[in-house]
């Protein structure tokens, strides 16, 4: 339940729908993608890392770095887990904020502040309250502030009250509320028709089919953006590749199932994503307002649109509240897993007790948010690290992953620790896919990202000119755009916090050099 609870997120209910919605890399291209990519890349890497997890725990060990350093058995062995402390903190930085945007949007839907008259004044709402305009406007007291301290706090209370007490009771409460609010919104929205009769053709139909049928599938297969794509939210959605599972999978006993824990939480949150998360937001969105209004990125589409279908319902306030609710007990759960990881490896590495773990991983990620908070303009700060973290972190940490359970543990070996007390087998097939496959796949992937963005190769049908990628652009600069301050600051930052989080690898390498293993 709490690797379900970890799993499903705002990935399944705002960055998926928005990732099909998107008018260039979105549609049916991606989702042949995406599925391709829950196959050979997901379930496979799902299982290696609670195979792993369990594995390192036995060994005493719970974060990835202290996994990898008993896996591998030499000094190098223990940075390859970097990144798995790195990416849950690091996506913590901004996924905390989002949070703190539904618990103020639900409350806000609740008493009745969104029912605002026009579409002008819901986006400025909007770019008010998450501080769009300018930067610096949210630290100086507007918009969600209050709400973003809230959220901070509760986050790190719960997690100081342990596995048992906090994240795991929280889960069990949280994901069946979670999945019966899903299910109010599915009915409602389902069941609106076409809500203005002048217009037949915006129904919850069509726009169901714009976001299922196949179009322009041979196009968006060559374009490697599209491939990428699919393959980070496969891991960003699964919670898989990049330090959750390992650390949640090392607190298991060395014979508890592991196979069908891993497909069930997997299974849940598929189910979430595709079922609940892609039957609501695109339809309701298209059936009151249209194609265009569902294309304008992930963000207006969960807080600018919405808000202006649900004012149009019949008890708006009561669906809308509903739905934001569900975006944050969905987003706890998830932020919540992205803080273990990081205790589990202050107090293992450096051997804090839980209060100074927590406190310091507390100032760590102040910082972060701190530099999201106040760069908000156009959400600069927020959009770049979601990219080199979210995206491109994430993505090298489950390529990283699987070649460790390849050349650490190797596939046989690691085949028979997986089945050890399993409930049901891995079909067979699975074993030449994690082999060659799901490494080759992954690699191919990124050869064909960096050959886009250093070398200008242009694999893709659609677009005639070469278009490195907007995060890329936004640290270069263009003929036409000067690169961004602020996207250069975040880098910057983030650069340093891997820096940091290698030294504080280096001191946990002394005391675990120490340690009989
Ligand atoms: N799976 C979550 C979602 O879909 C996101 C998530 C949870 C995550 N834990 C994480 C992302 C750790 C990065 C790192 O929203």
């Amino acid at each position: 339940m709490a690797v379900a609870g970890s799993a499903v997120g705002l990935g399944n209910f705002l960055r998926f729908p928005g990732l099909v919605a998107d008018p260039e890399t979105g549609g049916g291209a991606f989702l042949v993608a995406y599925f391709v990519s829950l196959l050979l890349v997901g379930l496979p890497v799902c299982w290696v890392e609670w195979t792993l997890g369990r594995f390192g725990g036995s060994r005493g060990f719970n974060s990835s770095p202290g996994i990898f350093h008993a896996l591998l058995g030499r000094p190098w062995g223990k940075y390859l887990g970097l990144l798995g402390f790195v990416v849950p903190v690091g996506v913590y930085f901004y996924y905390v904020v989002i949070e703190s945007w539904c618990l103020g949007y639900a409350w806000h839907s609740f008493a009745g502040n969104l029912d605002l008259a026009d579409p002008k004044a819901f986006a400025g709402f909007f770019a008010g309250f998450t501080g769009q305009g300018e930067d610096g406007h949210l630290l100086l007291g507007g918009g969600a502030l209050a709400f973003f301290a809230a959220v901070f706090v509760l986050n790190f209370a719960i997690i100081y009250r342990g596995i048992s007490g906090g994240i795991e009771l929280v889960c069990k409460w949280g994901m069946p509320l979670l999945i019966l609010l899903a299910l109010i919104l599915l009915g409602r929205v389902l069941t609106l028709g076409a809500p203005d009769p002048s217009r037949p053709e915006l129904s919850v139909w069509n726009g169901l089919g714009h976001m299922w049928n196949p179009k322009a599938i041979a196009t968006g297969l060559s374009n490697p953006a599209v491939w990428l794509k699919a393959a980070s939210q496969v891991f960003f959605t699964l919670s898989v590749g990049f330090g959750v599972i390992i650390t949640y999978a090392s607190y298991l006993k060395p014979k508890d199932d592991v196979v069908l824990s891993g497909l069930t939480s997997s299974s849940a949150n598929e189910f979430c994503e595709v079922a609940l998360g892609g039957l609501i937001t695109v339809p309701a969105a298209y059936a009151f307002l249209g194609a265009s209004a569902v294309a304008g990125g992930t963000f207006a589409l969960g807080f600018n649109v919405l808000p202006q279908v649900f004012a149009q319902m019949p008890m708006g306030h009561f669906f809308g509240g509903c739905f934001f609710l569900l975006l944050f007990i969905a987003a706890i759960t998830s932020s919540l897993s992205m803080l273990q990881p990081g205790i589990a490896f202050l107090e293992e590495g450096l051997g804090l007790d839980r209060p100074r773990s927590v406190a310091l991983l507390g100032l760590i990620t102040a910082v972060g948010c701190t530099l999201v908070l106040w760069f908000s303009k156009d959400l600069k700060a927020l959009a770049t690290v979601d990219f080199w973290i979210g995206d491109i972190g994430i993505f090298l940490q489950g390529t990283l992953l699987i070649y460790v359970f390849n050349l650490g543990l190797g596939v046989e070996r690691g085949w028979q620790q997986a089945h050890l007390g399993a409930e049901m087998r891995i079909p067979g097939i699975f074993r030449p896919i994690l082999r060659w496959v799901t490494p080759a796949y992954l690699t191919a992937i990124f050869a064909m990202f960096l050959l886009t963005n250093l070398a200008g190769w242009n694999l893709s049908l659609a677009s005639p000119a070469f278009a490195p990628t907007g995060p890329v652009l936004d640290l270069v600069g263009s003929a036409d755009a000067p690169a961004s301050p602020v996207a250069r600051l975040a880098f910057l930052f983030l650069l340093t916090f891997l820096a940091f989080s290698a030294l504080l690898i280096h001191l946990a390498g002394r005391r675990w050099s120490r340690r009989p293993s």
